[in-house]
This record gives C-alpha cells, structure tokens and sequence, in this order.
C-alpha cells in the first residue's frame, strides 16, 4: 500500500511541474505566473479542488505517443472566491503553450456542465496558442464541444474570462462568448489569427499588441472590458469583480452588511449637477456619492482613458 502511495504522490509532483522547471522559468521570466500559481491568488487559501489531474492526451501522430504530461494543460475543478463557489479551468503555457487537445477540452467541459448542474460561475485563465497542431481535427471538435457549452451556458451561470497570455487561434472563440473579460497588459493577446498570417494574407504590417492587445481591446474593439498592470492585479480585481454576481440565474445578486445610514445626506449633490443642461458634470462623483460606502466596481473605464 505504502508502494501504491509513493507513486500516486510521485505522479502528482510530475503533474504540478507541468513542462518542467526550464519552461516554469521562462513563464516568470515573461512576468507571468503559472496555471497553478493563478489558481492560488485567485481562490481562497486550500479550497482548490483539483479534477482530472493525470488525464493524458491521446494522440499518437507526430511522435506524441511519448510525450504525455500528465494533466495535458490545463488545471481544472472548483474552489471558493470569498466563501462562494466557482468552477474554474487554468491553461498551463508550458505545456504545448496551452494548446488545446481532444482531452483538454474534455476537462473543460466536465467543469463547465458540472457548473451548470449545480448553478456556479465559470472562470477560465486562459493561456494558450490555440488548437493543438499535432491532433489536427480532434483539437477543433473539441472546441466545438467547449463553444456549444458556452452557448448553452450563456444567461444561465456568470462565465469571466481572464486572459493572461496569448489567446491566439481557437483559443480565443471561447473566452469572447463569455461575459466579463479581463486582459493583462504586455503580456496578453486575442486574436483569431496572428500578426504573421495577417502579413501574408492581406500585406499588412501590425505588431501583436496592435493587432490584439490589451489596450487595444479596451480602447478600440471593445471586446475586454478591463485591463491590468499584471496577473496578480488581474486576479485581485476578478475577485472584486465575483462579489457582485449572483451564482446563477435563479439567485439575487448577494447582499452584504453596510455601515452607510440609509438616510445619509450629501449636500454636495444639490450642485453637483448643474441647472445648464448643456454644461458637464462628472458622473462618476454622483455615483461614487449615491451608491452604499462609495463602492463602485467600473467597467471599460478604458474607453474613457483613450
Ligand atoms: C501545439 C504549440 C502551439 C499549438 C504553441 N505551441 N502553440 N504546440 N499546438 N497551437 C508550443 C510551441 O511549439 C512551444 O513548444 C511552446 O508551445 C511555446 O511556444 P513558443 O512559440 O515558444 O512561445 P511564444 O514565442 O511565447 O509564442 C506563443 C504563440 C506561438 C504566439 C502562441 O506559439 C504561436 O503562434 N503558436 C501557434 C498559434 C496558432 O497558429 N494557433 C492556431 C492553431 S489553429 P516547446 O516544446 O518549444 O516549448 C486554430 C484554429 C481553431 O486554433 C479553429 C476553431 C474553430
């Protein structure tokens, strides 16, 4: 028995090392945390629960018959953000940069519909150059798998994304069809397809950040609504962000204590918005002054940043 427990344990510390050390390096050396380092700052201390941790692909093409890694890149399963459920998914870069295999999506989906049975938010970290090359068409069913669930999941439970590192390809579908999206500046991308094709296709030249960073899709397409410094900024205000939604559709959004008197008076709202209707005045005062202990969580202020 002893035997059978040494290598369960042996088998788990290869999974934690992911790519390995050399590839755990170079993802800090690019300021970036790991799938599991993400997962720690993300959920409350020792409430991750890990599923699928030795699930390995199954593709035997290329010579990949040898080279499994043992949670085939991606860290799934559930914990609490501030004493509340979550279903979660980590893309691990050092693992075939995060692409998507047959089994990685099957890992993803288990979370996502084990999510929707019970009524819990999904959060994906994502990091990932897409599908992954060497299974070809099993990779793209997978998404398809993956998409079909973020329809379905979709008005049903709260789905965020976090995209802390490219998010290129197939990779990038999925976290568009969810509902918040938050970007890491310098060091995340969405883009269908990258700056390399966009050059041979159309001539154009565009460097990645332009074509998909962070600040450009805050300020220009739209498509993320925050943008933070780095991963550990990101995580912070995801759980800031996850204090406001209620777990699924059939819930209210939570409600919490407050020390604001109900009948406070703040004079400086009889000025604050002027009798000329043509003259501005900052709304964000006015709400920041209205709302319960000036509690605002903003979103796209990037826009106003531009
Ligand atoms: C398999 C991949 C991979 C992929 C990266 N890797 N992308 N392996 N499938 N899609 C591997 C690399 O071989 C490398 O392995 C490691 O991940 C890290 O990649 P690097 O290129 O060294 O990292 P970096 O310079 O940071 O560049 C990251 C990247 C780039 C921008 C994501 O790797 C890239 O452009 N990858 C291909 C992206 C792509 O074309 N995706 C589209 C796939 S088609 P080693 O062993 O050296 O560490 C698609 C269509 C979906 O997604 C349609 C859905 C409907």
């Amino acid at each position: 028995m002893q035997d059978i427990l040494e290598q369960l344990e042996e088998k788990r510390a290869a999974a934690r090392m992911g790519g390995g050390q050399k590839r755990i390096d170079a993802q800090h050396a690019k300021g970036k945390l790991t799938a599991r380092e993400r997962l720690e700052v993300l959920l409350d201390e020792g409430t991750f629960e890990e599923w699928d941790m030795f699930v390995e692909h199954r593709c035997t093409d290329f010579g990949m018959a040898d080279q499994k890694i043992p949670g085939d890149g991606v860290v799934t399963g559930y914990g609490m953000i501030n004493g509340r459920l979550v279903f979660v998914y980590s893309q691990d870069f050092t693992v075939y940069g995060g692409a998507l295999s047959e089994t990685h999506a099957e890992k993803i989906c288990k979370i996502m519909d084990q999510a929707m049975k019970v009524g819990a938010p999904v959060i994906g970290l994502n990091d990932s150059g897409g599908a992954r090359i060497q299974e070809g068409v099993a990779s793209l069913g997978g998404y398809a798998d993956v998409f079909q669930r973020n329809v379905m999941a979709s008005g049903v439970v709260p789905q965020i994304s976090l995209i802390m590192g490219p998010s290129a390809g197939g990779a990038v579908y999925s976290p568009a069809l969810t509902d918040f999206i938050f970007m890491v500046k310098d060091s995340s991308y969405m883009f269908v397809t990258g700056p390399e094709v966009v050059k041979t296709v159309t001539h154009e030249e565009v460097s990645a950040e332009e074509l998909g960073g962070a600040i450009t899709h805050t300020t220009k397409s739209g498509v993320a609504d925050m943008a933070f410094n780095n991963d550990v900024e990101a995580l912070l205000m995801l759980r800031r962000l996850y204090n406001y939604l209620p777990l699924n559709n059939r819930e209210k959004a939570p409600v919490r204590k407050s020390g604001d008197p109900t009948d406070r008076m703040d004079t400086s709202l009889d000025t604050l918005v002027p009798e000329n209707p043509n003259k501005p005045y900052d709304m964000k005062e006015l709400i920041v002054k209205t709302v319960d202990d000036g509690d605002f969580f903003e979103l796209h202020w990037f826009w106003l940043a531009a």
